[in-house]
């Protein structure tokens, strides 16, 4: 492995965009909304890794309704901040799927590219319905048509950290959503 990183910037230095405080009151709402949504149904919820997993833990803990969790794995940007185009898939669910309710829970929707082809992957596997969730929507970015059926935040065309979002790999752990300079 290489340890060949980019000169470290602290996050305390970049602007923020929204507060730990602003999220959590936000996926409260999602949280709410799908519990209302499926009403004595149960489902399953499905992490893009990793840069969704700190999003799925405090939204799982803000649902309501009967779920479980498992997670998927695709190849990432590594140090690009410019998808290739090409997603693959690195780790599988473990768990089927087939008639239950799914929602795929990403950390942002930007091109749509590795969303549109989760959704297609997992419509493979037959469930019952199928809906995404993303804590950012970039929807100026958009390359192929898609759309959250569940979203925290539009935001505009700006690299952000935090939150479960990284840039090569760091920042994952800071609280607030923060603009990358
Ligand atoms: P898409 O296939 O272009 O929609 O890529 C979405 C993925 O790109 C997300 O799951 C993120 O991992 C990554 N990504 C896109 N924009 C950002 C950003 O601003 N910060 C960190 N990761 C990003
Ligand atoms: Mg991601």
């Amino acid at each position: 492995m290489s340890t060949n990183l980019p000169a470290y910037v602290p996050p305390g230095t970049m602007d923020v965009l929204f507060t730990k405080e602003q999220i959590a009151e936000r996926v409260k709402a999602l949280g709410k909304q799908i519990s209302e949504d499926y009403k004595d149904q149960s489902i399953v919820l499905i992490g893009v890794l990793k840069g969704a997993a700190i999003f799925l833990a405090d939204l799982a803990r803000a649902i309501e309704v009967d779920n479980t969790f498992d997670f998927v794995a695709v190849s990432s940007y590594g140090r690009a901040r410019v998808s290739s185009g090409a997603v693959k898939l690195i780790k599988d669910i473990d768990n089927p799927i087939e008639g239950r309710h799914v929602i795929i829970v990403e950390d942002i929707l930007d091109t749509g590219l590795t969303l549109n082809y989760l959704r297609d992957l997992m419509l493979q596997h037959k469930p019952a319905s199928l809906k995404i969730a993303t804590c950012l929507d970039k929807h100026e970015r958009r390359l192929v048509p898609i759309q959250a059926d569940y979203v925290c935040f539009k935001i505009p065309d700006r690299f952000v950290i935090g939150y479960g979002m990284d840039y090569a790999e760091r920042y994952r752990g800071v609280e607030d959503i923060r603009i990358m300079p």
